[in-house]
């Protein structure tokens, strides 16, 4: 009887936990060491590596359900890999932190590196699973892929030359950051404006900018224009005005410009208080009015993640806030001014001061300051959670303490017993 209800209990169970796991099941592979081989079958894999226990991974699933969904009718096929009962195939892709979503084929494979949301995933995959460069042969397209309202990079003529060679390269090493086409003249003059080809353009947000050819020098040419595309293309790669996260600043910090922050509250619907949107979009209009003057060296951005600005910032701050990093040095600036009070011009003749290396720098990246960092982090992590939870803060810390302070009692005082033992002697001695 016992027996059979335990049978029957853990058919219950595994029912449940069937249909639980099973949503997605029809397009999601739980895969283990099988994928040892089975990724050698020529195709795309959208791998996402992770383990039961790791809260990220949890925060993860919703959004991964949605990946699934927006790319079940493609050649892509997605599958996951609980590391912790295959730590081998983990290893054997380099797989060192959990969740890490990959595209596999054969040997190849990229690790998606970025803001963990379900577009940037899922057009990741799109990118990394064909061309490196994809030929547009229609205008219907061109007018599809500029719907799209995705940033993407075009190369406009013959595919053949330098330009095209150098372009074609560089789309290659930095496939997984943006998309990149080729079309013909006739094509894109149907869209815009062209004074010569071959030409390249960026296109973001309704426009598009070209690409303009420096002089280079005779033998040198190849490598100079190679590194000048390169340089463009990792100045262009993002938004005019970007939502900056934990997940994408070490990619913003390869612009290797000053990164303008804009630090505003934002809720779980994502809203943003009236007074912190009008700075923020104050701050956006700087860049909006003045792209020529300011793309260069400053990539503007804004962002809601308090805990990516005070590990920069190390002090409490108050929001809204306004900070600028400088990528190659890591140190930051802050405006003098509380930011509710500035003005455009303000912003402006801050920005000025901080590129002619005016304004006054903090924080950095060597060692005093990475250990101050370590610090104040500790710090801020200990009265957050006092904040958070005082009773059990107390608990957690009182408890120790008081532990130590009993063993510390009982050795000071079996020294203070020996003590009076010893100093007995000598005081009996004195007052014989
Ligand atoms: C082109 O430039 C990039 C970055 O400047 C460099 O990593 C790459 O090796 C260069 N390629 C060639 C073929 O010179
Ligand atoms: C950062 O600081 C260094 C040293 O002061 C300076 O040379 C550089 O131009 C600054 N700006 C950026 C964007 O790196």
């Amino acid at each position: 009887m016992g027996k059979l209800g335990n049978y029957l209990l853990i058919l219950f169970v595994s029912g449940f936990l069937y249909t639980e796991t099973n949503t997605f099941s029809k397009w999601v592979l739980e895969l283990g060491d099988n994928f040892a081989n089975l990724h050698n079958d020529g195709g795309y894999w959208l791998i996402k590596f992770y383990t039961p226990w790791c809260g990220n991974c949890k925060r993860v699933e919703p959004i991964w359900g949605h990946v699934v969904q927006a790319l079940k009718n493609t050649h892509i096929r997605i599958g996951r890999i609980d590391c912790s009962s295959y730590p081998n195939v983990a290893k054997m892709f380099g797989v060192t932190k959990y969740p890490t979503i990959k595209i596999i084929r054969g040997e190849e494979h990229h690790t998606f590196q970025g803001d963990q949301d379900t577009e940037q995933i899922v057009n990741f995959a799109l990118r990394m699973s064909g061309p490196a460069v994809e030929h547009i042969t229609r205008p219907e397209s061109l007018t599809n892929i500029k719907n799209m309202n995705q940033l993407f990079f075009m190369y406009v003529g013959e595919r053949e030359g330098a330009l095209w060679d150098t372009f074609n390269d560089v789309a290659n090493k930095m496939q997984a950051h943006a998309f990149y086409y080729s079309t013909s003249q006739s094509i894109a003059e149907k869209h815009i404006f062209l004074n010569e080809t071959p030409a390249v353009f960026v296109h973001k947000e309704n426009s598009h900018y070209f690409y303009t050819v420096e002089a280079g020098n005779g033998l040198e040419e190849a490598r100079h224009l190679n590194a000048s595309i390169h340089k463009w293309i990792n100045e262009e790669r993002f938004e005019t005005f970007l939502k900056i996260s934990e997940g994408n600043i070490e990619e913003v910090l390869q612009t290797k410009k000053y990164i303008v922050l804009v630090v505003v509250e934002e809720n779980k619907l994502q809203e943003i208080p009236k007074d912190m949107l009008e700075f923020r979009n104050m701050v956006e209009s700087v860049i909006r009015k003045d792209r020529d003057k300011y793309h260069s060296s400053f990539q503007f951005g804004w962002t809601s993640s308090l805990e990516l600005v005070i590990n920069i910032a190390m002090e409490r701050i108050s929001l809204p806030y306004l900070i600028v990093l400088n990528s190659t040095t890591y140190h930051h600036h802050v405006p003098e001014d509380d930011p509710l009070i500035m003005t455009t011009e303000a912003i402006e003749l801050f920005l000025e001061r901080v590129y002619n290396q005016q304004a006054p720098a903090y924080g950095g990246n060597d060692f005093a300051v990475r250990l101050y960092r370590a610090y104040f982090n500790a710090k801020t992590t200990l009265a957050d959670r006092y904040r958070g939870n005082p009773v059990l803060t107390t608990v957690l810390l009182g408890l120790p303490t008081c532990f130590l302070s009993i063993i510390m009692y009982f050795c000071v005082c079996q020294n203070c017993l020996d003590a009076n033992e010893e100093d007995e002697v000598p005081l009996h001695e004195k007052r014989e």
